[in-house]
C-alpha cells in the first residue's frame, strides 16, 4: 500500500539500466521508505523509449508515467538521453491534445549513487499524481484509440534509432 493516504495508484516508471535503475536499487539497499505505487520497467537507455510506450501506458490505465535516466552527459550510450529529452518534451506538449493532463507525466535524471534523490523524485511525483487522482477512462473504439493502435503497430522510427546505437531490447 502506498505510504500516501488513500488508494494506491498505478504509476509506471521507465528507467535506464545504467543510472536510474541503479539509483532505485541504492534507495532500496539504503532502506529508504518510498511510496509503493510505482511499477518499474527497466530499459537499456532512455534513448530507447518510444514516446508511444508512454501513451500506451496511459491508454492501458496508468495514472502517471515517470521516465528517468542518466544525467545529461552521463549517458552510457553518450547521447541517448539527449534524444529522449527532445522526444519527451514534444510528447509532453501533445498529451493535452490526447486528453491527458501533462502533470501525469514527468521525466528526470537520477544517477546510480543518488538513492536519496530517487526517493525524493518518487515521493514528489507520487504526491502530484495522487493530487490528480485516478486517470479518467479512455473510450475504446474512439479515433484516438484507433489512430494510436495503428501508430504503435507501425512505428519503427524510434526503434531504428535505438538499434543504430545498440539499444535494442
Ligand atoms: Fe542511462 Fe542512456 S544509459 S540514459
Amino acid at each position: 500500500m502506498s505510504v500516501l493516504e488513500g488508494k494506491e495508484l498505478r504509476i509506471i516508471g521507465f528507467l535506464c539500466n545504467w543510472c536510474s535503475y541503479g539509483g532505485a536499487d541504492t534507495a532500496g539497499v539504503g532502506r529508504f521508505a518510498q511510496p509503493t505505487d510505482l511499477r518499474i520497467i527497466k530499459l537499456p537507455c532512455t534513448g530507447r523509449i518510444n514516446p508511444l510506450f508512454v501513451v500506451r501506458a496511459f491508454l492501458n490505465g496508468a495514472d502517471g508515467v515517470l521516465v528517468s535516466g542518466c544525467h545529461p552527459r552521463d549517458c552510457h550510450y553518450t547521447e541517448g538521453n539527449f534524444y529522449a529529452r527532445r522526444r519527451l518534451e514534444v510528447l509532453r506538449a501533445l498529451l493535452p491534445v490526447m486528453g491527458i493532463d501533462p502533470a501525469r507525466f514527468e521525466y528526470t535524471w537520477v544517477s546510480a549513487s543518488e538513492g536519496q534523490r530517487w526517493r525524493t523524485v518518487v515521493e514528489k511525483f507520487t504526491e502530484q499524481v495522487h493530487g490528480l487522482g485516478p486517470i479518467p477512462a479512455f473510450n475504446s473504439g474512439t479515433c484516438l484509440d484507433a489512430c494510436l493502435s495503428t501508430a504503435i503497430s507501425s512505428a519503427p522510427a524510434h526503434a531504428a534509432i535505438g538499434e543504430t546505437h545498440g539499444l535494442s531490447t
